[in-house]
């Protein structure tokens, strides 16, 4: 035990270990359910001495995998370490990692990606096979043996109560000034017994402050001092600012128009430097007492909180550079009144999110000229990170925004096609579409009067008259005029990219 250590459970202290010997504790073939999202409150010792052990164990010409359930995307000290040495068999629910995406394209490693609402309920049905063990960051343990949450929940209340075994770190890098910022709700049930989620506002509290686990479920305990990893976010560049603006614009006519009020709607807002410029965007803009309800908090967010325009902000992480986290770290008493992290049933449920009229905003990879969006794989094959939180929020927000530059690879792909080359979400959860060049808003449009808002608005000058010449070459086919496509035709832009590396 360490001078100061957060320890303060005496029956769990005697667990204390060093990483190299929890990480024996996992068998091969054990199904892990570990902490992290985007970046924050993943496990960063065991993981890294599991991986050093699978390598071992592969050398002496044993076959060591295991499969590993998330929150979200986790950082190099799990993913990337765990998939460099071919140690995961399958993962989910949501990854962004470079190797292990290497290794799904490759058919090497099994991916399940689904709406993160949608884990922890799929968990308990059993339709991932048994966990067999939960390793779990915490920033500390109380006396009487309650873990304090670091900065992230993601599904850790359901691994936790899931897992036949729960192996903790405690890691004196996260503030230790977190206690008290989490509401971690133990109401969740499978139907029939399912009960409404008493929210009617972003800072309502419904759970507890702490992660219950009994005592004899906890193999080992291991001590760590490290900081999250999340990636620094680039300053916002011409066309992130150009899809603010637009963004901005459309906010501000939508309250004259009163279909918003003066303080908005809570906001969501996805990961990303688009999604960072946006937020910068609003804490320059005209809008005040904002609130957010989201699931990942990144800088653009703290930075409205220091400024006073947003006043609370509801997440399930926090995934922040390092000035930034450093900066809650500073301030973590003004930060714990304006913070509440929730597990990401609750930040990504449907009934709260339909409930409280969340305003979505998320990244996309392309749209069609209908408005149904591909948010996860690169011409139709491959993955890149996954859906995410999207759908939770796309299909349930009040409003649900899109947001990309509109080409991609210096200008050789077109952001906006005929037909996405994979659909995440369908034109009927996709209500506006922004890139630099505009912003189309879908509702109360047919699918033609879509095309043509989608091609005029958003698309980059450049595609803008093939796509045209596309539309009105369906239209004219006679094949159906209700959503015209050229079946032979739709996809040729992916393919053309494939075979030549031009759209
Ligand atoms: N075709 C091929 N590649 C494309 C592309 C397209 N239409 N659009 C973007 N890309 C490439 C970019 O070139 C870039 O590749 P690189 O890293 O090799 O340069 C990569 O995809 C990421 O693009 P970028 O512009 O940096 O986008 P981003 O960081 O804003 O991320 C998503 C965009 C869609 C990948 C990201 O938002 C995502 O994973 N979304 C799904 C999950 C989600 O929405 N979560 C939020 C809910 S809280």
């Amino acid at each position: 035990m360490t001078e100061a250590s957060r320890i303060h459970c005496s029956r769990l202290r005697e667990r204390l270990m060093s990483a190299g010997e929890a990480a024996a504790l996992i068998p091969s073939g054990a199904n892990v359910g570990m902490s992290g999202f985007t970046g924050a409150g993943y496990p960063k010792a065991v993981p890294q001495a599991l991986a050093a052990h699978i390598r071992e164990r592969r050398e002496r010409g044993e076959n060591y995998r295991i499969s590993v359930w998330t929150g979200a995307s986790t950082a190099p000290e799990l993913d990337g370490a765990l998939a460099e040495v071919d140690g995961i068999e399958m993962r989910l629910p949501y990854q962004s990692d470079p190797v292990c995406r290497q290794k799904i394209n490759e058919g090497r490693m099994s991916y399940i990606d689904i709406h993160l609402s949608h884990v922890a309920q799929h968990a308990w049905s059993g339709f991932f096979g048994e966990l067999d063990v939960a390793v779990i960051e915490v920033a500390g343990i109380t006396e009487d043996g309650k873990l304090i949450p670091s900065s992230s929940i993601g599904n850790n209340k359901t691994w936790i109560d899931q897992a036949d075994k729960v192996i903790l770190e405690v890691n004196h890098g996260q503030s230790a000034g977190l206690e008290g910022m989490h509401d971690v709700y133990y109401g969740t049930a499978l139907p029939p017994r399912r009960k409404p989620i008493e929210m009617t506002q972003p800072d309502d509290r419904i759970g507890e402050k702490y992660l219950l686990c009994p005592p004899e479920k906890i193999i080992a305990v291991v001590e760590t001092n490290a900081p999250d990893r999340c990636s620094r976010f680039s300053e916002p560049d011409e066309t992130s600012n150009a899809i603010a603006r637009h963004l901005l614009a459309f906010f501000e006519m939508e309250v004259e128009k009163k279909r918003l009020p003066e303080n908005l709607l809570p906001l969501q807002s996805g990961v990303g430097n688009i999604a960072n410029a946006v937020l910068a965007g609003l804490n320059e803009g005209p809008f005040s007492d904002l609130t957010a309800y989201t699931e990942v908090l990144q800088d653009g967010m703290l930075a409205m909180l220091r400024s006073g325009k947003l006043r609370m902000a509801s997440a399930t992480a926090l995934s922040l550079s390092p000035e930034a986290s450093k900066e809650l770290t500073d301030n973590i008493d003004f930060y714990r009144e304006r913070i509440l992290l929730r597990t990401q049933e609750i930040s990504n449920h449907p009934e709260v999110i339909r409930r409280l009229g969340i305003i979505a905003m998320n990244g996309m990879i392309e749209a069609d000229i209908y408005g149904n969006v591909n948010s996860t794989h690169l011409m139709g094959s491959r993955i890149m990170n996954g859906i995410g939180g999207s759908g939770d929020f796309a299909r349930n927000g009040y409003l649900s925004v899109f947001m990309t530059p509109s080409t991609a690879k210096g200008g050789a792909i077109s952001t906006i096609v005929p037909m996405v080359s994979h659909v995440d979400h369908t034109e009927h959860d996709v209500q506006i579409v922004v890139t630099e060049q505009g912003l189309a808003d879908l509702r109360g449009l047919a699918p033609r009067q879509r095309a043509l808002s989608i091609i005029e608005n958003c698309a980059h000058p450049d595609f803008r008259p093939r796509l045209r010449d596309y539309f009105k070459r369906a239209c004219a086919s006679g094949r159906g005029m209700h959503t015209p496509h050229l079946l032979g035709e739709a996809l040729s832009w992916h393919q053309r990219y494939e075979e030549t590396g031009q759209m």
